[in-house]
């Protein structure tokens, strides 16, 4: 009997350890590999399960390591927390390379993003312009608005959707042109919010450059 329960627990015991193994290849690479291949899955995956809390933990690293109004640390701890703990949906360095170049070409003096997330391309952004530039950054998840006040306090942030927003802009800001416009929000929503903002009155005559992130938009650069 001795022996049979033995045996029992063993096989218990090794059964679990496999479960374990293939719960842990399920989370870190057979999910991840799948989901990738669908958008709808990866930011479900991604916003559901992996970055649960995600914005908070971003917060608390730029708290505890960046300096206090120096942008230049705030955009180097994020990258420094994305590339070596976990991976969040901020533009990142590389892509942050050529948005830096673009809004320096540029060098607007009004400047509309539509996705801020925790506000790193804002910091990314606002550090390049010139005083009295404005930038409006617009985000409708309420805790991402909240720690993204947090992280940039010099960049104007609107809490809501940019459909709803985007109409309103002119009246609410008084701000008659955007000389740059760079859209990072979900990519269903570009279409329909480039059509928007041709139709508001802030569309500028004057408008340089818009800039978007994913490849919805074939030229990133237009
Ligand atoms: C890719 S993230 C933005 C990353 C950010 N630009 C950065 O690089 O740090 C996209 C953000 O857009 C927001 N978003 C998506 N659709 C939106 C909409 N229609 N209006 C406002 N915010 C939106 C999401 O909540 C998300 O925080």
């Amino acid at each position: 009997l001795s022996l049979f329960l033995k045996s029992t627990m063993w096989s218990v015991l090794l059964s679990c350890i496999g479960l374990l193994v293939a719960l842990y290849a399920l989370c870190l690479w057979i999910i991840p590999a799948v989901v990738q291949y669908s958008g709808c899955l990866a930011l479900l995956w991604h916003d559901v399960i992996v970055e649960k809390s995600l914005d908070t933990r971003l917060l608390k690293a730029v708290q505890d390591r960046a300096i206090r109004g120096n942008p230049k640390s705030v955009i180097s701890v994020i990258d420094h927390y994305c590339r070596n703990q976990e991976w969040a949906m901020n533009v990142g360095d590389e892509k942050g390379f050529i948005l830096d170049s673009v809004v320096s070409e540029l060098n607007p003096q009004t400047v509309l993003e539509l996705g801020t997330y925790c506000g790193y391309s804002a910091v990314r952004i606002g550090r390049l312009l010139h005083s009295g530039a404005r930038l409006l950054t617009l985000e409708f998840n309420p805790d991402y608005a909240a720690v993204a006040r947090e992280v940039i306090s010099w960049v104007q942030l609107v809490e809501g959707a940019s459909g709803d927003w985007i109409p309103r802009l002119r009246e609410h800001f008084g701000i008659h042109t955007f000389d740059f416009i760079f859209l990072d929000h979900w990519k269903e929503g570009y279409l329909a919010d480039i059509k928007l903002l041709e139709a508001s009155p802030e569309r500028s005559s004057g408008l340089s450059g818009i800039c978007a992130q994913k490849s919805l938009i074939r030229q990133p650069v237009l």
